[in-house]
């Protein structure tokens, strides 16, 4: 792939964080989507409030301007004083809220306040933790309710919290939590035909499977584009952390699915169910993340189709789908879809914003010491 792609993207996402930072203000937190491919700033109650920080490290790691650093190391002041309050943080999202901006943070400036925030959000992680079926509970309160009693595919990428959490105290019961969730993911949400769950509910008195369900996607047994993409991220990741050799079926296995139901521009419809002739928005986050999951992956398991694919879905987001065009915003790439069933419109998203600006600063830094 082009260098020159790559800095001039790297470089406009730069330019893009500034007036972002600027728009925000000292304090503030943009909310999970723009609006007309602006974002506001929110009450810093989001799932995504972390990946503001990540990207203010990521431009910290890639221009060496002090003012990322300062102004990430404000996020996690933010954060912190979240985990403390424990405003808004009745789920199961911790690692993307603590891992791009507390674990990077700690990693890159030695900040004590950033590792302890991160431990007190992976403790947090650990309280919804469901030993009759075995793994973390994603939305509700942790109580008796059979409709809260599932977990969904998006856990994942909160699991390397916990992997990293207990390597900085030396206590293994976050990895031991974190790999009986994995185990319990990988057998359910994951179909015979490489496709995924969504959603899995078990039976809240004995533990057993019960079924599939979506909440995103287009049905129950349909391909969500974005849950896809955290499969294959996730695979790449856990493996990471847990070194086994299983995990290569399952991760090549949703891979490949993923890019069979790549449409020609090679960016996904919001379910893959739709392809080229359908009347569907994308959703470009998807794809920044399967970029990201297909980067991570190739240091274990290398494989070359996967990575010319990564490389072309990359070059399409990079010409096609950033924010150039538009008169005004202050994100990167348009045609992200939060959630087509609650009605959304495609919009930039914050998450889809970092993952594409991971995805090339990973493709400039292979050698990168990953945030997750
Ligand atoms: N983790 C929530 C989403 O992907 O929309």
């Amino acid at each position: 792939m082009q260098k020159e792609l790559l800095i001039k993207s790297m470089d406009y996402f730069v330019g893009q964080l500034d007036k972002l930072m600027k728009d925000m203000g000292k304090t503030g937190v943009p909310g999970c989507q723009s609006k007309d491919y602006v974002y506001v700033a929110d009450g810093g109650n989001d799932w995504t409030d972390g990946f503001f920080a990540g990207e203010m490290n990521l431009a910290y790691e890639y221009t060496g301007n002090e003012k990322y650093k300062l102004a990430a190391l404000k996020q996690v002041e933010i954060l912190k004083d979240r985990i403390e309050k424990k405003f808004a943080v009745d789920h199961h999202d911790m690692g993307f809220l603590y891992s791009p901006s507390c674990i990077a943070a700690y990693d890159l400036y030695d900040n004590e306040d950033a590792k302890q925030a991160a431990i007190m959000a992976a403790d947090n992680l650990l309280l919804r933790y469901r030993e009759k079926g075995q793994f973390l509970q994603a939305w509700g309160p942790v109580d008796d309710n059979p409709e809260n009693y599932r977990f969904i595919i998006d856990c994942l990428i909160n699991l390397p919290l916990l992997y990293r959490v207990s390597d900085l105290t030396g206590d293994t019961k976050y990895k031991d939590i974190a790999e009986k969730h994995f185990r319990t993911a990988s057998k359910y949400v994951v179909r015979e035909d490489f496709s995924t769950n969504h959603t899995y509910y078990f039976n809240i008195e004995d533990g057993s499977p019960i079924k599939g369900v979506t909440v995103q996607g287009y049905a129950d047994d349909s391909m969500w584009a974005r849950g896809q993409a955290w499969a294959i991220y996730g695979m790449a990741l856990n493996y990471r952390y847990l070194k086994d050799e299983s995990i290569f079926e399952i991760y090549d296995g949703v891979t490949k699915a993923y890019i069979e139901h790549l449409p020609k521009d090679n960016v996904p419809f919001w379910d893959m169910v739709f392809t080229d002739g359908d009347d569907q928005p994308r959703d470009t986050s998807s794809a920044a993340i399967a970029v990201c999951g297909i980067l991570e992956m190739e240091k274990y398991h290398p494989n070359e189709t996967f990575r010319k694919k990564a490389e072309e879905v990359l070059e399409s987001l990079l010409t096609k789908y950033t924010t150039e065009k538009l008169p005004y915003s202050n994100g990167f790439l348009t045609d992200s879809m939060f959630n087509r069933n609650a009605g959304h419109k495609p919009e930039c998203s914050t998450w889809g914003d970092y993952y594409v600006m991971e995805a090339v600063y990973r493709m400039l830094n292979p050698n990168w010491k990953i945030y997750w």
